[in-house]
């Protein structure tokens, strides 16, 4: 595995199951040895969050680790990013000295910084997650960046893995409306949870809503060492039939960068997960990454009924911070099987 845990891509379809096998394990038999005792982690917000921020600590404290979660720029010194700025406005810390120091108390860093919305080519480069994987001397964990959300997307190959053998199988992401243009780090790391995990890749997007290009070429990439297939469309029905799973996510358009979604009630119909829609599907289940806006994103007959599983998906945000940080802080996955003492023999 990479030093860091910030792309699901970097980390590989190999290192990607195995995290996801040793998440499973965490839900089958919960660890009780405390194997990160001593350990701290800092889980740094730049950011909201409901399940990141609960998941990561109860995670934590769970293997015995001492998780440390810190808002930045509320909580902590507002922290500057820039190399050579003048720091003459409102940050009087740099991360220069910010992560290092973070880095010298705590075991592991992680951090949530969203995009802002208003130029996609700088913000697409990550300022500050790329300031702590350079100055961390420990693991850096991403918590959703511009990017990639890549915690999320471990969750989300889980609840896959855990209804069906995924390979071979199609996987849609659905664009689904919102009033806000939302980050694209989740549908990117959806759409690399499920073509590591050897599915049929389909995005269905109005037009000008496409994914990051290069994030296009690395999916390409992937399916295409697999032998699996990439379809986009603008045709959303079309795009349901015979799905196993489908992925329900608002997200901005990179054409119209910042501009909220149409508002138009027939171009949201026409988009949002219904019923009808699910029901031209090979009886898939739905995925949402959560929160969700009901009714706008998707209908309450979808969330409430029986194919919904983002309350799993959520709750498995749980079991891969456990085994993400076991992984990057032991050095091992967790295997409660081997663990076990050898059965003396009787001979
Ligand atoms: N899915 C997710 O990351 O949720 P939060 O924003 O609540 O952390």
């Amino acid at each position: 595995m990479t030093r860091h845990f910030t792309s699901l891509i970097e980390t590989g379809a190999e290192e990607v199951a195995a995290l996801v096998e040793s998440a499973r394990a965490f839900k089958r038999k919960p660890n009780t040895d405390r194997p990160l005792a001593g350990k701290s982690v800092a889980f740094c917000f730049m950011n909201p969050s409901l399940r990141t921020q609960v998941s990561c600590e109860v995670a934590a404290a769970a293997l015995g680790a001492h998780p440390v979660t810190l808002f930045l720029g509320s909580g902590t010194w507002k922290i500057a990013v820039e190399d050579g700025v003048v720091m003459d406005g409102d940050c009087p810390e740099h991360a220069r000295e910010a992560v290092p120091v973070l880095a010298r108390m705590c075991d592991a860093l992680a951090l949530r910084s969203f995009p802002a919305g208003k130029d996609w080519k700088e913000e697409r480069k990550d300022p500050y997650l790329e300031a702590f994987r350079r100055l961390s001397s420990v693991p850096v964990i991403s918590l959703e960046s511009a990017m990639g959300h890549p915690c999320q997307g471990l969750a989300d190959q889980m609840t896959i893995r855990e209804r069906m053998d995924p390979r071979g199988k199609e996987f849609l992401l659905t664009w689904a409306p919102h009033i806000k243009p939302l980050p694209l780090a989740v549908p990117h790391s959806a759409a690399e949870a499920a073509v590591l995990a050897g599915m049929n890749l389909t995005i269905a997007r109005p037009e000008g809503y496409d994914l990051d290009p290069e994030i296009m070429e690395k999916l390409k990439g992937v399916c295409r060492a697999q032998g699996t297939r990439l379809r986009v469309t603008e045709k959303p029905e079309e795009a349901y039939r015979g799905a196993h799973v489908v992925y329900g996510k608002a997200w901005g358009s990179l054409a119209q960068y910042g501009a909220p979604p149409p508002a138009d009630p027939a171009f949201r119909a026409e988009w949002r997960v219904s019923a009808d829609k699910m029901a031209l599907t090979d009886q898939a289940i739905f995925l949402h990454c959560l929160p969700v806006r009901r009714n706008v994103e998707v209908d309450d007959a979808v969330l409430d009924g029986p194919a919904s599983a983002a309350v799993d998906q959520a709750e498995n945000r749980m079991h891969t911070a456990k085994a993400v940080l076991h992984r990057l802080l032991t050095g091992k996955h967790y295997s409660p099987e081997a663990n076990k003492c050898p059965i003396p023999s009787t001979r």
